[in-house]
């Protein structure tokens, strides 16, 4: 296990700390498991980070095999947002460090207990606003957490608030709009990660109501929640075992409280079938740049052109093509050409000449030119049911298919020559849907254009983004290399 202390870079020093509890993986085992990772913020109003919700909670989920770690947050006289700042940090470092400790990067629970509850739910509720993404100079999807687990959370400002904590949080910003910015009921939107909370009718520090408040309104925006509401035991009950019983009062064991982290395993569990095997039966592909390095060469052949017509033409522009159709491309090409305007005629030639200098390269192609890991996601995928449909804006995707012996693995396949409008217009996709019989809905796209993610949104399906597409903040997942669909799916 990887035991160490990280510094969480964010703010002015001393910078908080991550501790953390990370799992090796074992050759006799799996070499390759890819683990959730359960972020902690013990509570403690705001004043404090309870060791009692900390190393103990840790220890527990990695007896469950999931990676743990404790982040012990700023706390007063440090003032909002710099904790919130500095969890989302740790979101992002865990997602940017997911290959280095075996992170499922699509599955990052952020857990938080009572002040940390309202910590972590802030994260729930805040990560896709722009000033936090800024604050930390990232992306919003790297600092989405994928699930939140909230232990007698502190939520609400009003009637039902613990007020310590809005005044810890506060400090000399303590007002009545930062108060209600940060009474959490209130904003909730359908962004907010799917939720377990749990907490104790009994509590009178932190009441009941504000998990009821809630989950009220995680229910009006349809967010996922499992909620359990125990009937005994006070607050701050941590495993409510022995193990992180209270010193100062001997209290802190409620034997019925206990079962809350299984369950929460078992929420897990569940949340993994639900989110992808269930609702999404088809996966589409786009083909060059995904399945395929094809991109390559239709920067050879387009080159030919624009250096035969002394145009400006670099990767650069090239970017720009990615699944763009052929006319199109040329017309983007063309942008830098400074001569006599060019008749349709003449355009047309000039795609067609692209087009056989790309199809010679093409030839070059055979199996070797698709990976072995490609291969071997698509088959697992297609092994767990899944039917496989390729989309792409090319005209030529059969010819390649065919040259790498991949047709195959695929179910059906919507190019260039089904379509009349290219990519960023869903067609090509929603034909694709329609050859594997689904719902858009239920259908994902891999794509590594950003005109591609820009159709599959069109389309109404999930995008997940693959190579220069992961710079493209619509992705709703993004993966680094094509074998972590199977982590997805
Ligand atoms: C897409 C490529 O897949 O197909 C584009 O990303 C290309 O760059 C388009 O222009 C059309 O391809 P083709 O083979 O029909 O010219
Ligand atoms: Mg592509």
């Amino acid at each position: 296990m990887k035991c160490e202390r990280i510094l969480v870079e964010y703010g002015a020093q001393p910078y908080a700390g991550l501790d953390t509890y990370f799992l090796d993986n074992y050759e006799e085992i799996d070499a390759d498991r890819k683990r959730p990772v359960i972020l902690i913020c013990p509570g403690g109003g705001y004043r404090m980070t309870s060791d009692r919700e900390a190393e103990a909670v840790a220890v527990k989920y990695v007896s469950m095999g999931y990676h743990a770690c404790v982040l012990r947050y700023s706390v007063k006289p440090e003032i909002f947002p710099r904790a919130l700042c500095e969890v989302a940090w740790c979101v992002n470092y865990l997602r940017s460090h997911a290959d280095e400790y075996a992170i499922d990067r699509n599955r990052i629970f952020v857990l938080g207990f009572s002040a940390g509850g309202h910590l972590a739910a802030s994260l729930g509720a805040f990560w896709q606003e722009k000033w936090l993404g800024e604050l930390l100079g990232v992306n919003k999807e790297e600092i989405r957490p994928d699930g939140m687990i909230l232990c007698y959370p502190v939520i609400s400002s009003k009637q039902y608030g613990h007020i310590e904590s809005f005044e810890n949080l506060l400090g000399k910003n303590d007002t009545e709009e930062m108060r209600a910015y940060l009474s959490l009921e209130d904003h909730v939107t359908e962004d907010f990660p799917p939720t377990f909370m749990w907490h104790t009718y009994e509590d009178d520090a932190v009441p009941v109501e504000n998990s009821l408040l809630m989950a009220g309104a995680l229910r009006k925006a349809g967010v996922s929640l499992e909620l359990h509401i125990f009937p005994h035991g006070p607050h701050g009950l941590s495993l409510a075992k022995e193990e992180t019983r209270c010193a100062a009062t001997g209290g802190g064991i409620q034997k019925h409280c206990q079962s809350w982290p299984d369950l929460t395993d078992g929420w897990i569990r569940e949340m993994k079938e639900n989110d992808c095997k269930e609702e999404k039966k088809g996966i589409i592909f786009d083909l060059d740049g995904v399945i395929v390095s094809t991109d390559k060469f239709h920067y050879q052949a387009w080159k030919k052109i624009a250096d035969k017509m002394g145009i400006e033409f670099n990767e650069k522009i090239n970017e720009r093509l990615r699944g763009v159709s052929r006319m199109e491309s040329l017309e983007i090409i063309l942008e830098k050409y400074e001569g006599a305007p060019l008749s349709a005629e003449q355009k047309q030639a000039l795609a067609e000449e692209k087009n056989g200098y790309y199809v010679d390269l093409l030839k070059t192609m055979d199996r070797c030119d698709v990976s072995e890991e490609v291969v071997n996601t698509l088959k697992s995928l297609r092994r767990k049911g899944y039917f496989l449909a390729v989309g792409s804006s090319s005209k030529n995707a059969k010819i390649i298919l065919r040259q790498t012996r991949i047709e195959d693995l695929f179910d059906a396949v919507s190019d260039g020559n089904n379509i009349t409008r290219s990519k960023p217009d869903p067609e090509v996709f929603l034909k694709a849907a329609e050859y594997i019989e689904l719902l858009p809905k239920q259908c994902a796209v891999v794509e590594d254009a950003r005109a591609g993610i820009d159709a599959a949104k069109a389309a109404g399906m999930m995008a997940v983004g693959i190579g220069t597409a992961t710079e493209y903040d619509k992705c709703d997942r993004k993966i680094k290399s094509f074998g972590e669909l199977d982590q997805i799916f």
